[in-house]
């Protein structure tokens, strides 16, 4: 990252917020990722030792809202929708078109979503903006989503596990398990093995 915030490859006109902190080694392919993010939180967001930041992902993150994205950690096109906080821990492999989202950022009632809709019309960027309750999510390490998954509000998934392709998390995830589909359940153990700390290499800064 360059002194005044800027990603020297980037395609994008854009700058890494000043409340992100951003690991020299972390990896952010475009600040586009960055486009949504609104969060006024001092330390609104961490990208861990290691990690890197794909094309296609979002950091949607609303004024109040905090994510933390561990060490050597790999996101590739998945949207982070957070009002509240997301925690995602070491070595996680987040696949394509994965959504985790700690709020449904619009009220169940239809009654009440016709004010916030004709309230969008009116402004630029047409947005909708409801205060709706947010449920954190944490993941923790070594966990492995599958693509076009999605983690609904107030879920956690523990260390190790795997989410299937296509699967909806709607409750906590054990810890090293395999879940599967929709809603996600459980479809296999995994052995729990060893935990070592983060590995301490070198890595060249970007
Ligand atoms: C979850 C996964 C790892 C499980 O693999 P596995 O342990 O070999 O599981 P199996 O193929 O033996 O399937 C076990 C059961 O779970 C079901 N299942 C497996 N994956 C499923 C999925 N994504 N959704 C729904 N059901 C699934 C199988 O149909 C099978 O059901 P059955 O026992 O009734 O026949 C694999 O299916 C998967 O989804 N991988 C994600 C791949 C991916 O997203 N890659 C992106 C690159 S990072």
């Amino acid at each position: 990252m360059t002194p005044d915030r800027k990603l020297e490859w980037d395609w994008f006109p854009g700058r890494v917020p000043e409340n992100v902190t951003l690991d020299d080694t972390a990896y952010v392919e475009t600040t586009y990722s960055f486009e949504l993010f609104r969060s006024r939180e001092p330390d609104a967001m961490r990208i861990g030792r290691g990690s890197s930041i794909y094309l296609g992902v979002m950091f949607d993150l609303g004024p109040s809202a905090r994510a933390d994205i561990g060490d050597f950690t790999l996101m590739n096109g998945s949207r982070l929708i957070c009002d509240a906080a997301i925690e995602i821990g070491d070595y996680c492999l987040i696949s394509w078109n994965t959504v985790l989202m700690d709020t449904y950022r619009v009220p169940a009632e239809p009654a009440l979503r016709r004010p916030l809709l004709e309230a969008a019309a009116q402004r630029a960027p047409r947005c909708v903006r409801a205060d709706v309750p947010a449920r954190p999510i944490r993941i923790g390490n070594n966990v492995w989503i599958g693509f076009d998954s999605c983690v609904l509000p107030g879920s956690s998934i523990g260390d190790g596990a795997i989410v299937g392709a296509r699967s909806v998390v709607v409750e906590d995830v054990p810890a090293y398990t395999v879940v599967a589909g929709n809603p996600a359940r459980v479809i296999r153990q995994l052995e729990a093995g060893e935990r070592p700390a983060a590995a301490d290499m070198t890595i060249q800064p970007i």
